[in-house]
């Protein structure tokens, strides 16, 4: 059952939350110049609690605000604004309860490394516009989010039919992705470039018409994958994983193979 969301024991050591990383990329987390440094020490550092939906919610919008200057750009508005046609569009679902509308968990993370992976190219980010609330996640995905990101896909290929489109969302966010490619008919669908979901809480459920072209990432011991109810650190720590992610929309985007996933 979901209606009650534990936050349990952030507290409890980096050792946790490390245990929760893959560890086939030690240098990110060794690295002291590492912008994600700070980030970890400040989920590792928040008090624990146990508690119901609301107080969860509260808990984790303090710990947003703290990390809201440390990974920055958590708006992002360029399909909004009507910018210049960009090569990359990069259209993303934040989580539950994450401030402006990329969040600071895994959003920002995936957009510097898809710069990252594809130096010189040009990027458009939107954020999608949805409430991301506990009632949304509750009810399978919030349908604000779904319309939303239909919206921007589908504003993205009429005005710039030669973007490569990026689908991708974080926790409720995934739940938005999944719901949206679900909405979408295959023959848009079949434009998108790539889509990667972290924290996926139908990370069972292929993405619909994204066949071959899906990077799922979830950690083993993250239980909002296994639909679970428990937002452990290893539900927060996604911000470990955008090379990877970066890697794989810098390949889809460059034209290379794939391995399917
Ligand atoms: C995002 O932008 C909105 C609208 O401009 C603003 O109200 C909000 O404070 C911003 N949020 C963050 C986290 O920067
Ligand atoms: C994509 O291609 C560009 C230009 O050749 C290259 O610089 C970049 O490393 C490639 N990125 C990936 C992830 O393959």
């Amino acid at each position: 059952m979901k209606c009650l969301v534990h936050f349990v024991s952030l507290l409890s050591s980096a050792a946790v939350v490390i245990h929760g990383l893959p560890t086939d990329n030690p240098d990110l987390v060794s690295r002291q110049t590492n912008p994600l440094n700070p980030f970890l020490s400040i989920i590792t550092n928040l008090a624990p609690v146990n508690l119901l939906v609301d107080g969860a919610a509260g808990d984790l919008t303090n710990l947003e605000g703290l990390l809201v200057p440390i990974v920055g750009g958590t708006n992002q508005t360029d399909l909004a604004t009507g910018k210049p046609c960009a090569q990359i569009t990069i259209i993303f679902a934040r989580g539950t309860t994450e401030p402006g509308n990329m969040g600071v968990f895994a959003g920002p993370q995936l957009v510097q490394a898809v710069k990252n992976a594809l130096p010189g190219a040009s990027i458009n980010v939107q954020g999608v516009e949805y409430a991301a609330s506990i009632q949304g996640y509750l009810a399978g995905g919030g349908s604000d989010g779904t319309m939303s990101m239909s919206n921007f896909i589908n504003q993205a290929l009429q005005a710039c039919p030669q973007t490569k489109i990026v689908m991708s969302g974080y926790s409720q966010g995934g739940q938005v992705v999944h719901n949206t490619a679900k909405a979408l008919d295959a023959n848009t669908m079949a434009k998108i470039n790539s889509v990667v979901i972290f924290g996926d809480p139908q990370s069972q459920t292929p993405v619909t018409g994204a066949q071959g072209k899906t990077l799922i990432i979830c950690h083993p011991d993250d239980n909002i994958c296994s639909d679970g109810d428990l937002i452990l650190p290893a539900h927060l720590t996604y911000g470990f994983n955008s090379p990877q992610a970066g890697e794989f929309v810098g390949k889809m985007a460059n034209g290379t193979t794939v391995g399917r996933k």
